[in-house]
């Protein structure tokens, strides 16, 4: 191991992502990005009554970013709507054995980009996000 301050957890994350990739038909698309350092994430999910079934990510971004998307997939995936919602960026950097703390943000791009996720599916659904929908949420197509 080198000397890095990652767990061993983020590092066979970030080295085996779980989930990477997309759902065609995906209930709801989470875009996501970190203006400071770039890096943005994008995730589908897919919900049957209510339940998440099926989470992929793609993540254009730093090790931590993806070790916690990959983290963040596996997680809800099998859960209600609202108990993916109470997964919050602490819970997966905990799940991951912990974070380096100049790292935590990364986290909440993976917490933002579920939320998003689901704000899209409850849009697409006439139900309102308001409640969760992260605010600095990258629309989709929103060029550049
Ligand atoms: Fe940008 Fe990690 S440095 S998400």
């Amino acid at each position: 191991m080198s000397d890095l301050n990652y767990s061993d957890k983020v590092m066979d994350h970030f080295n085996h992502p779980r989930n990477v990739g997309e759902i065609p038909d995906a209930s709801g698309i989470g875009n996501v990005g970190n203006p400071i350092c770039g890096d943005v994430m994008r995730m589908y999910i897919k919900v049957e009554n209510d339940v998440i079934v099926d989470a992929k990510f793609k993540t254009f971004g730093c090790g931590a970013a993806i070790a916690t998307s990959s983290m963040v997939t596996e997680m809800v995936k099998g859960k209600t709507i609202e108990e993916a919602l109470r997964v919050s960026n602490k819970a997966v950097a905990e799940a991951l054995g912990g974070l380096p703390q100049v790292k935590m943000h990364c986290s909440v791009l993976g917490e933002q980009a579920l939320r998003s996720a689901l704000a899209d599916y409850y849009r697409k659904n006439g139900r309102d996000p308001s409640s969760f929908e992260p605010k600095h949420d990258e629309h989709q197509g929103h060029g550049h």
